[in-house]
């Protein structure tokens, strides 16, 4: 058993997962993490599925080595290809990010909805499991965000040429009347300003990062894993490529004791 102060860990193909390793650590702020951003193999999107299943795999290890409690596999395309075979491989608790269709589904009034995913993850069985339950009166326009990732990792989150590529994935759903534009992979909320100035007020835009963080709440209480200490919380990123935009990205984390290391793993 676990000591209630271990660490919860995080992984993703990058740095995107810090969008719900956030909403996490606001939830529970005496939680110490470890995040594991996998950047050097970005986009896991574009992968195989066995692909996917290695490197969470690998992931995995790295995290458990550093004695984490729980794993939050911060990333829709390692969560739809990978987790069953992670939660059938290892005894700790595992969260997964599923794109937030239910929501939409329950929040629209056009009937219709889009989602901007990875192909990785909109071609998996488990995204079709899920979106195969929503009621078919509800259209759902899936659209594959190729090179948003890349364009994240790289930092040009306010380039021409991301601004460009949102337009071109997003006005056809537009055209489609939908309400509701469900985020299915954890590195868009960076992208939340500019995708907002594209749909205005029409269309509401649904991300699953406070879900993700009530349901990590629920399952350390529920396996009595949640830490009882009340100490300043302490954060360890491990990155695998230049750690410069991961640091930027987290230069609003001012008071929070982290420690980042560039290293191989
Ligand atoms: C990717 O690596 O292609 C995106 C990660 C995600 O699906 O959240």
């Amino acid at each position: 058993m676990k000591a209630n102060n271990s660490p919860i860990g995080f992984f993703d193909s990058g740095i995107g997962g810090t969008s719900i390793w956030k909403e996490v650590t606001e939830l529970l702020p005496f939680e110490n993490t470890i995040y594991l951003s996998d950047s050097k193999n970005a986009p896991y999107g574009e992968k195989s599925q066995q692909e996917i299943i290695d490197l969470s795999i690998k992931n995995t290890e790295f995290l458990l080595n550093k004695n984490c409690k729980l794993i939050v596999v911060a990333c829709n395309t390692a969560t739809t290809n990978a987790i069953k075979i992670l939660r059938e491989k290892y005894s700790i608790p595992f969260i997964g990010i599923e794109p937030a269709i239910k929501p939409a589904a329950l929040k629209t009034k056009s009937k219709a909805v889009g989602i901007l995913a990875t192909k990785g993850t909109l071609n998996s069985q488990l995204f079709e499991k899920t979106s195969g339950k929503i009621e078919t009166h509800i259209k759902i326009y899936e659209t594959i965000g190729k090179g948003l990732v890349e364009l994240i990792e790289d930092g040009k989150i306010h380039s021409t040429k991301m601004k460009t590529l949102l337009k071109s994935y997003i006005d056809p759903m537009l055209k489609k009347n939908i309400d509701c534009l469900v985020l299915g992979c954890t590195h868009y909320p960076y992208l939340i300003p500019i995708i907002q100035d594209i749909v205005k007020e029409k269309v509401q835009i649904i991300d699953s990062g406070l879900a993700v963080a009530r349901q990590t709440k629920a399952v350390l209480e529920k396996n009595l894993l949640l830490n009882i200490e009340s100490s300043q919380a302490f954060h360890q990123f491990y990155i695998n490529k230049e750690k410069k935009v991961l640091k930027a990205i987290l230069s609003y984390l001012k008071n929070k004791s982290i420690e980042i290391n560039e290293k191989e793993f």
